[in-house]
Protein backbone atom coordinates (compact mmCIF):
# COMPACT_ATOMS: atom_id res chain seq x y z
CA UNK A 1 0.00 0.00 0.00
CA UNK A 2 1.44 3.28 -0.89
CA UNK A 3 -0.17 6.24 0.68
CA UNK A 4 -2.05 9.30 -1.50
CA UNK A 5 -0.60 12.27 -1.78
CA UNK A 6 -1.58 14.26 1.43
CA UNK A 7 1.08 16.69 2.13
CA UNK A 8 -0.01 20.31 2.74
CA UNK A 9 1.72 23.35 0.99
CA UNK A 10 4.00 24.61 3.42
CA UNK A 11 5.41 27.55 1.24
CA UNK A 12 3.32 28.37 -2.28
CA UNK A 13 4.82 29.33 -5.70
CA UNK A 14 6.78 32.41 -5.78
CA UNK A 15 4.06 34.69 -6.50
CA UNK A 16 2.57 34.23 -3.42
CA UNK A 17 5.80 34.67 -1.37
CA UNK A 18 5.51 38.09 -3.08
CA UNK A 19 2.07 38.95 -1.95
CA UNK A 20 3.29 37.61 1.21
CA UNK A 21 5.93 40.32 1.42
CA UNK A 22 3.71 43.21 1.14
CA UNK A 23 1.75 41.90 3.93
CA UNK A 24 3.76 40.70 6.28
CA UNK A 25 4.93 44.85 7.56
CA UNK A 26 1.25 45.03 7.60
CA UNK A 27 0.58 41.86 9.89
CA UNK A 28 3.48 43.00 12.24
CA UNK A 29 1.93 46.64 12.31
CA UNK A 30 -0.89 44.74 13.30
CA UNK A 31 0.27 43.37 16.61
CA UNK A 32 2.90 45.52 18.35
CA UNK A 33 1.89 45.11 21.64
CA UNK A 34 3.10 40.82 21.46
CA UNK A 35 6.58 42.24 20.05
CA UNK A 36 7.44 44.93 23.09
CA UNK A 37 5.99 43.60 26.45
CA UNK A 38 5.54 40.23 28.51
CA UNK A 39 2.06 40.48 30.33
CA UNK A 40 1.16 43.41 28.79
CA UNK A 41 -2.22 44.99 29.41
CA UNK A 42 -5.54 43.45 26.96
CA UNK A 43 -5.91 45.68 24.20
CA UNK A 44 -7.73 45.82 20.94
CA UNK A 45 -5.43 43.87 18.92
CA UNK A 46 -5.48 40.78 21.56
CA UNK A 47 -8.89 39.44 20.66
CA UNK A 48 -9.04 36.41 20.06
CA UNK A 49 -9.09 36.36 15.81
CA UNK A 50 -5.68 38.44 15.95
CA UNK A 51 -4.11 35.89 18.61
CA UNK A 52 -5.15 32.95 15.97
CA UNK A 53 -3.46 35.24 13.17
CA UNK A 54 -0.30 35.76 15.18
CA UNK A 55 -0.23 32.21 16.03
CA UNK A 56 -0.72 30.93 12.42
CA UNK A 57 1.75 33.06 11.31
CA UNK A 58 4.35 32.10 13.76
CA UNK A 59 3.40 27.96 12.65
CA UNK A 60 4.05 28.87 9.06
CA UNK A 61 7.20 30.37 9.85
CA UNK A 62 9.24 28.25 12.24
CA UNK A 63 9.00 24.67 12.45
CA UNK A 64 7.12 23.19 15.49
CA UNK A 65 8.92 20.27 17.05
CA UNK A 66 7.79 17.93 19.47
CA UNK A 67 10.50 16.15 21.61
CA UNK A 68 8.49 12.92 22.91
CA UNK A 69 5.70 10.70 20.90
CA UNK A 70 5.23 7.37 21.70
CA UNK A 71 3.15 5.97 18.14
CA UNK A 72 6.02 3.72 17.25
CA UNK A 73 5.59 2.05 21.18
CA UNK A 74 1.64 2.20 20.33
CA UNK A 75 2.24 -0.11 17.05
CA UNK A 76 4.60 -2.69 18.68
CA UNK A 77 1.66 -3.83 21.44
CA UNK A 78 -1.12 -3.32 19.28
CA UNK A 79 0.08 -4.56 15.54
CA UNK A 80 3.10 -6.02 16.26
CA UNK A 81 4.65 -3.63 14.37
CA UNK A 82 2.71 -4.43 11.12
CA UNK A 83 1.72 -0.85 9.14
CA UNK A 84 0.62 -2.11 5.90
CA UNK A 85 -1.90 -3.87 7.18
CA UNK A 86 -5.31 -2.49 6.27
CA UNK A 87 -6.30 -2.27 10.28
CA UNK A 88 -3.31 0.74 10.53
CA UNK A 89 -5.37 3.60 9.29
CA UNK A 90 -2.77 6.27 10.08
CA UNK A 91 -4.00 8.54 7.04
CA UNK A 92 -7.41 8.38 7.80
CA UNK A 93 -7.29 8.49 11.65
CA UNK A 94 -6.71 6.37 14.89
CA UNK A 95 -8.34 6.84 18.04
CA UNK A 96 -4.85 7.85 20.18
CA UNK A 97 -3.56 11.23 19.87
CA UNK A 98 -1.50 10.76 16.57
CA UNK A 99 -2.68 10.43 12.83
CA UNK A 100 -1.77 12.10 9.70
CA UNK A 101 -4.90 14.37 9.46
CA UNK A 102 -4.08 15.27 13.23
CA UNK A 103 -0.96 16.14 12.49
CA UNK A 104 -1.79 18.29 9.43
CA UNK A 105 -4.14 20.50 11.78
CA UNK A 106 -1.26 20.80 14.65
CA UNK A 107 0.77 22.17 12.12
CA UNK A 108 3.14 19.75 13.39
CA UNK A 109 6.74 20.53 11.47
CA UNK A 110 9.21 18.00 13.09
CA UNK A 111 8.78 15.24 15.58
CA UNK A 112 11.45 12.78 17.61
CA UNK A 113 9.97 9.78 17.57
CA UNK A 114 10.26 7.11 20.79
CA UNK A 115 11.81 3.98 20.07
CA UNK A 116 11.05 2.88 23.18
CA UNK A 117 11.93 -0.62 24.28
CA UNK A 118 11.36 -1.50 27.85
CA UNK A 119 13.74 -2.05 31.05
CA UNK A 120 13.86 -5.81 31.85
CA UNK A 121 12.10 -7.12 34.07
CA UNK A 122 14.72 -8.16 36.78
CA UNK A 123 16.79 -4.56 37.26
CA UNK A 124 19.70 -6.35 38.26
CA UNK A 125 20.05 -9.09 35.64
CA UNK A 126 20.26 -6.12 32.86
CA UNK A 127 22.95 -4.29 33.93
CA UNK A 128 25.22 -7.46 33.98
CA UNK A 129 23.32 -9.96 31.12
CA UNK A 130 22.43 -9.68 27.87
CA UNK A 131 18.59 -8.75 27.47
CA UNK A 132 16.04 -8.44 24.45
CA UNK A 133 16.27 -4.79 24.54
CA UNK A 134 18.88 -4.14 21.82
CA UNK A 135 16.66 -6.45 19.37
CA UNK A 136 13.53 -4.96 20.22
CA UNK A 137 15.02 -1.32 20.15
CA UNK A 138 16.33 -2.38 16.67
CA UNK A 139 13.01 -3.59 15.72
CA UNK A 140 11.63 -0.18 16.59
CA UNK A 141 14.10 1.60 14.61
CA UNK A 142 13.69 -0.41 11.82
CA UNK A 143 9.39 0.10 12.32
CA UNK A 144 10.12 3.80 12.26
CA UNK A 145 11.94 4.33 9.24
CA UNK A 146 9.33 2.18 7.33
CA UNK A 147 6.45 3.98 8.81
CA UNK A 148 8.47 7.59 8.06
CA UNK A 149 9.24 5.50 4.17
CA UNK A 150 5.29 4.35 3.78
CA UNK A 151 4.18 8.03 4.41
CA UNK A 152 7.05 9.73 2.57
CA UNK A 153 4.73 12.25 0.92
CA UNK A 154 4.07 13.29 4.60
CA UNK A 155 7.32 12.52 6.77
CA UNK A 156 10.85 12.52 6.40
CA UNK A 157 13.62 11.10 8.18
CA UNK A 158 16.23 13.25 9.74
CA UNK A 159 19.23 13.02 11.49
CA UNK A 160 20.91 16.60 10.82
CA UNK A 161 19.78 20.31 11.45
CA UNK A 162 20.29 21.08 7.80
CA UNK A 163 17.56 18.43 6.75
CA UNK A 164 14.66 19.48 9.74
CA UNK A 165 14.86 22.34 8.13
CA UNK A 166 14.83 21.22 4.64
CA UNK A 167 12.00 19.10 5.67
CA UNK A 168 9.96 22.15 7.07
CA UNK A 169 10.84 24.29 3.74
CA UNK A 170 9.25 21.16 1.76
CA UNK A 171 6.02 20.76 3.70
CA UNK A 172 6.88 17.82 5.48
CA UNK A 173 7.00 16.79 9.10
CA UNK A 174 10.80 16.17 9.91
CA UNK A 175 10.92 12.93 11.54
CA UNK A 176 13.71 12.39 14.43
CA UNK A 177 14.61 9.10 16.42
CA UNK A 178 15.01 9.04 20.56
CA UNK A 179 16.12 6.29 22.39
CA UNK A 180 14.44 6.20 25.35
CA UNK A 181 17.49 4.51 28.15
CA UNK A 182 20.77 3.41 28.21
CA UNK A 183 19.29 0.18 28.85
CA UNK A 184 18.18 -0.04 25.35
CA UNK A 185 22.39 -0.15 24.37
CA UNK A 186 22.63 -3.45 26.40
CA UNK A 187 24.81 -0.74 28.53
CA UNK A 188 27.48 -0.70 25.76
CA UNK A 189 28.96 2.14 23.79
CA UNK A 190 29.88 0.26 21.24
CA UNK A 191 25.65 -0.06 20.53
CA UNK A 192 25.38 3.68 21.59
CA UNK A 193 27.71 4.57 18.45
CA UNK A 194 25.36 2.07 15.88
CA UNK A 195 22.87 2.78 17.28
CA UNK A 196 23.59 6.63 16.00
CA UNK A 197 24.60 5.37 12.74
CA UNK A 198 21.23 3.47 12.08
CA UNK A 199 19.73 6.86 13.27
CA UNK A 200 18.86 7.86 16.79
CA UNK A 201 19.68 11.16 17.58
CA UNK A 202 18.74 11.04 21.38
CA UNK A 203 19.58 8.70 23.89
CA UNK A 204 17.39 9.57 27.53
CA UNK A 205 20.37 8.05 29.99
CA UNK A 206 17.97 6.00 32.54
CA UNK A 207 14.24 5.13 31.72
CA UNK A 208 12.90 3.70 34.97
CA UNK A 209 15.74 1.36 35.77
CA UNK A 210 19.29 2.01 37.12
CA UNK A 211 21.62 1.34 34.29
CA UNK A 212 25.54 1.03 33.71
CA UNK A 213 25.67 4.59 33.23
CA UNK A 214 23.34 5.88 35.84
CA UNK A 215 20.35 6.72 38.63
CA UNK A 216 16.93 6.68 36.88
CA UNK A 217 14.28 9.05 39.00
CA UNK A 218 12.16 6.14 39.57
CA UNK A 219 14.49 4.30 41.96
CA UNK A 220 14.66 7.73 44.17
CA UNK A 221 10.86 8.01 44.07
CA UNK A 222 11.04 4.35 45.48
CA UNK A 223 13.11 5.26 48.40
CA UNK A 224 16.42 4.08 46.67
CA UNK A 225 19.63 5.59 47.09
CA UNK A 226 20.44 8.31 44.23
CA UNK A 227 24.24 7.50 42.91
CA UNK A 228 23.91 9.89 39.93
CA UNK A 229 26.64 8.95 37.11
CA UNK A 230 28.73 6.40 37.45
CA UNK A 231 32.43 6.45 36.37
CA UNK A 232 31.49 4.91 33.33
CA UNK A 233 28.37 7.00 33.10
CA UNK A 234 30.92 9.74 32.49
CA UNK A 235 32.67 8.05 29.64
CA UNK A 236 29.23 7.69 28.58
CA UNK A 237 28.43 11.37 28.22
CA UNK A 238 31.77 12.15 26.91
CA UNK A 239 31.02 9.52 24.29
CA UNK A 240 27.88 11.08 22.97
CA UNK A 241 29.43 14.51 23.18
CA UNK A 242 32.27 12.78 20.55
CA UNK A 243 29.74 11.34 18.43
CA UNK A 244 26.86 14.01 18.60
CA UNK A 245 24.36 12.42 20.31
CA UNK A 246 21.91 14.60 22.36
CA UNK A 247 22.08 13.78 26.02
CA UNK A 248 18.17 13.52 27.28
CA UNK A 249 17.65 13.70 31.27
CA UNK A 250 14.16 13.25 31.66
CA UNK A 251 13.42 10.01 33.99
CA UNK A 252 17.23 10.72 35.36
CA UNK A 253 17.56 11.21 39.23
CA UNK A 254 18.44 14.93 40.41
CA UNK A 255 21.99 13.52 41.47
CA UNK A 256 21.98 12.60 37.85
CA UNK A 257 20.81 15.38 36.24
CA UNK A 258 23.47 17.38 38.57
CA UNK A 259 26.27 14.95 37.17
CA UNK A 260 25.24 15.07 33.51
CA UNK A 261 25.02 18.85 33.49
CA UNK A 262 28.61 18.95 35.59
CA UNK A 263 30.16 16.73 32.65
CA UNK A 264 29.11 17.83 29.37
CA UNK A 265 30.90 20.20 26.79
CA UNK A 266 27.08 20.09 24.89
CA UNK A 267 23.87 21.40 25.91
CA UNK A 268 21.50 18.83 26.97
CA UNK A 269 18.13 18.44 26.17
CA UNK A 270 14.93 17.05 28.91
CA UNK A 271 12.37 15.64 25.70
CA UNK A 272 9.52 15.15 28.16
CA UNK A 273 9.52 16.88 31.94
CA UNK A 274 8.01 20.08 33.20
CA UNK A 275 8.30 21.89 36.62
CA UNK A 276 9.18 20.46 40.03
CA UNK A 277 8.38 23.70 41.85
CA UNK A 278 5.01 23.44 40.17
CA UNK A 279 4.53 19.65 40.51
CA UNK A 280 6.36 17.79 43.14
CA UNK A 281 7.12 14.80 40.97
CA UNK A 282 10.68 13.28 40.35
CA UNK A 283 10.10 13.59 37.09
CA UNK A 284 9.85 17.15 36.53
CA UNK A 285 13.11 19.59 36.80
CA UNK A 286 13.72 21.58 39.90
CA UNK A 287 14.40 25.66 39.58
CA UNK A 288 18.19 25.15 40.74
CA UNK A 289 18.60 22.70 37.59
CA UNK A 290 16.76 24.71 35.51
CA UNK A 291 19.25 27.28 36.35
CA UNK A 292 22.39 25.18 35.33
CA UNK A 293 20.10 24.17 31.93
CA UNK A 294 20.20 27.94 30.78
CA UNK A 295 23.95 28.20 31.76
CA UNK A 296 24.43 24.77 29.71
CA UNK A 297 22.98 25.85 26.93
CA UNK A 298 20.27 23.53 27.20
CA UNK A 299 16.13 23.04 26.79
CA UNK A 300 13.60 21.79 28.94
CA UNK A 301 10.76 20.49 26.46
CA UNK A 302 7.69 21.02 28.59
CA UNK A 303 5.58 17.03 29.06
CA UNK A 304 1.70 16.93 29.09
CA UNK A 305 1.72 13.95 31.31
CA UNK A 306 -1.47 15.16 33.87
CA UNK A 307 0.90 13.31 36.30
CA UNK A 308 3.70 15.35 36.18
CA UNK A 309 1.38 18.63 35.90
CA UNK A 310 -0.69 18.40 38.69
CA UNK A 311 0.52 15.66 41.22
CA UNK A 312 -2.33 15.83 43.57
CA UNK A 313 -5.06 15.38 41.32
CA UNK A 314 -3.63 15.19 37.79
CA UNK A 315 -7.30 15.08 36.49
CA UNK A 316 -7.57 18.58 37.38
CA UNK A 317 -4.64 19.35 34.14
CA UNK A 318 -5.55 20.84 31.45
CA UNK A 319 -4.27 23.35 28.74
CA UNK A 320 -3.33 26.28 31.37
CA UNK A 321 -1.43 24.50 33.69
CA UNK A 322 0.48 23.21 31.02
CA UNK A 323 1.06 27.31 29.92
CA UNK A 324 1.90 27.60 33.42
CA UNK A 325 4.97 25.25 33.83
CA UNK A 326 6.01 26.75 30.62
CA UNK A 327 6.02 29.84 31.58
CA UNK A 328 7.83 29.00 35.34
CA UNK A 329 10.29 27.38 32.68
CA UNK A 330 10.90 30.46 30.85
CA UNK A 331 11.06 33.06 33.79
CA UNK A 332 13.28 30.98 35.51
CA UNK A 333 15.62 29.45 32.77
CA UNK A 334 14.74 32.60 30.12
CA UNK A 335 12.58 31.46 26.79
CA UNK A 336 15.90 30.27 25.15
CA UNK A 337 15.52 27.60 26.82
CA UNK A 338 12.10 25.93 26.52
CA UNK A 339 10.13 23.67 24.57
CA UNK A 340 7.34 21.26 24.07
CA UNK A 341 7.75 17.65 24.49
CA UNK A 342 4.30 16.17 24.88
CA UNK A 343 4.66 12.20 25.71
CA UNK A 344 1.40 11.88 23.32
CA UNK A 345 0.83 8.21 23.08
CA UNK A 346 2.62 7.27 25.55
CA UNK A 347 0.23 7.91 28.74
CA UNK A 348 -3.76 7.18 28.42
CA UNK A 349 -4.82 10.41 30.34
CA UNK A 350 -4.31 13.77 28.73
CA UNK A 351 -4.83 17.77 30.06
CA UNK A 352 -8.21 19.16 28.88
CA UNK A 353 -7.48 21.28 25.64
CA UNK A 354 -4.88 19.00 24.83
CA UNK A 355 -6.18 16.09 23.58
CA UNK A 356 -4.18 15.00 20.89
CA UNK A 357 -1.22 16.31 18.02
CA UNK A 358 -3.97 18.68 16.48
CA UNK A 359 -4.42 20.93 19.52
CA UNK A 360 -0.73 22.39 19.54
CA UNK A 361 -2.14 25.72 17.62
CA UNK A 362 -4.72 26.18 20.28
CA UNK A 363 -1.53 25.95 22.68
CA UNK A 364 0.51 28.52 20.94
CA UNK A 365 -2.15 30.60 20.97
CA UNK A 366 -2.88 30.57 24.67
CA UNK A 367 0.94 31.20 25.10
CA UNK A 368 0.61 34.54 23.13
CA UNK A 369 -2.64 35.06 25.03
CA UNK A 370 -0.93 34.61 28.36
CA UNK A 371 1.73 37.49 26.84
CA UNK A 372 4.16 35.61 25.75
CA UNK A 373 5.55 37.74 22.40
CA UNK A 374 6.07 36.60 18.94
CA UNK A 375 9.74 36.16 19.54
CA UNK A 376 9.43 33.91 22.66
CA UNK A 377 6.68 31.29 21.04
CA UNK A 378 8.77 30.77 18.00
CA UNK A 379 12.29 29.66 20.49
CA UNK A 380 10.05 27.94 21.81
CA UNK A 381 8.32 25.80 19.25
CA UNK A 382 11.65 25.21 17.68
CA UNK A 383 14.21 27.69 17.58
CA UNK A 384 15.58 26.65 20.83
CA UNK A 385 15.84 22.20 19.91
CA UNK A 386 16.97 23.41 16.62
CA UNK A 387 19.87 25.66 18.13
CA UNK A 388 20.51 22.80 21.08
CA UNK A 389 20.96 20.38 18.41
CA UNK A 390 23.14 22.33 16.10
CA UNK A 391 25.77 23.18 18.75
CA UNK A 392 25.71 19.27 19.71
CA UNK A 393 26.81 18.71 15.95
CA UNK A 394 29.23 21.52 15.87
CA UNK A 395 30.88 20.06 19.30
CA UNK A 396 30.72 16.66 17.91
CA UNK A 397 32.44 17.93 14.15
CA UNK A 398 35.39 20.11 16.70
CA UNK A 399 36.21 16.62 18.33
CA UNK A 400 36.01 14.42 15.74
CA UNK A 401 37.90 16.54 13.28
CA UNK A 402 40.56 16.99 16.12
CA UNK A 403 41.06 13.70 16.00
CA UNK A 404 39.65 12.36 19.09
CA UNK A 405 38.57 8.56 18.77
CA UNK A 406 35.83 6.37 19.79
CA UNK A 407 36.05 5.30 23.48
CA UNK A 408 36.50 1.71 24.03
CA UNK A 409 35.82 1.55 27.55
CA UNK A 410 33.46 -1.06 29.09
CA UNK A 411 31.26 -1.48 31.83
CA UNK A 412 33.59 -3.42 34.91
CA UNK A 413 30.65 -5.69 35.69
CA UNK A 414 30.11 -6.54 32.22
CA UNK A 415 29.90 -10.78 31.17
CA UNK A 416 32.07 -11.60 28.68
CA UNK A 417 31.33 -15.32 27.19
CA UNK A 418 33.38 -17.19 24.49
CA UNK A 419 33.12 -21.19 23.60
CA UNK A 420 35.57 -23.29 24.91
CA UNK A 421 37.50 -24.16 21.60
CA UNK A 422 40.90 -24.57 20.84
CA UNK A 423 41.86 -21.00 18.79
CA UNK A 424 45.88 -19.76 18.21
CA UNK A 425 47.09 -16.43 20.81
CA UNK A 426 47.71 -13.54 19.63
CA UNK A 427 50.20 -12.62 22.28
CA UNK A 428 52.42 -15.22 24.53
CA UNK A 429 51.02 -13.60 27.99
CA UNK A 430 47.30 -14.62 26.54
CA UNK A 431 47.55 -18.53 27.85
CA UNK A 432 44.87 -18.05 30.99
CA UNK A 433 44.19 -14.45 30.33
CA UNK A 434 41.62 -14.71 27.42
CA UNK A 435 38.06 -14.44 28.25
CA UNK A 436 37.18 -17.95 29.96
CA UNK A 437 35.84 -20.80 27.96
CA UNK A 438 32.20 -21.95 28.38
CA UNK A 439 30.99 -25.45 26.81
CA UNK A 440 27.83 -24.84 25.09
CA UNK A 441 25.09 -27.58 25.53
C1 LIG B 1 27.31 25.47 13.87
O1 LIG B 1 28.25 25.68 12.84
C2 LIG B 1 27.66 26.22 11.65
C3 LIG B 1 28.72 26.20 10.58
O2 LIG B 1 29.90 26.81 11.04
C4 LIG B 1 27.11 27.60 11.94
O3 LIG B 1 26.51 28.13 10.79
C5 LIG B 1 26.08 27.47 13.06
O4 LIG B 1 25.60 28.75 13.43
C6 LIG B 1 26.67 26.79 14.29
N1 LIG B 1 25.60 26.56 15.24
C7 LIG B 1 25.53 27.15 16.42
C8 LIG B 1 24.34 26.85 17.25
O5 LIG B 1 26.38 27.92 16.84
ZN1 LIG C 1 9.01 8.72 29.09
Amino acid sequence: MTSTPTRWPKSGPSWLKVIGLLILPAVAFAYPAGHLAVNHEPSLEDDSFSLEKRAAHILETITLIDGHNDLPYLIRVELKNKIYDEKFTFESGLLSHMDLPKLRKGKLGGQFWSVYAECPADPETQIADPTWAVRDTLEQIDLTKRLVEEYSDDLKLCGTVACARQAFEDGKIGSFMGIEGGHQLGNSLATLRQMYELGARYITVTHNCDNAFATAASTVAADGQDKGLTEFGHEFVQEMNRIGMLIDLSHVSYQTMLDVLAETKAPVIFSHSSSYALANHHRNVPDDVLRSVAENGGIVMVTFVPFFLEVENPSAATIHTVVDHIFHVAEVAGWDHVGVGSDFDGVGVVPVGLEDVSKFPALVKLLLERGATDEQVRKFAGENILRVWSEVENYSWALTSAGEKPSEKTWLGRKWTRADMSMPFMFDDSMGNRIPGKTYP
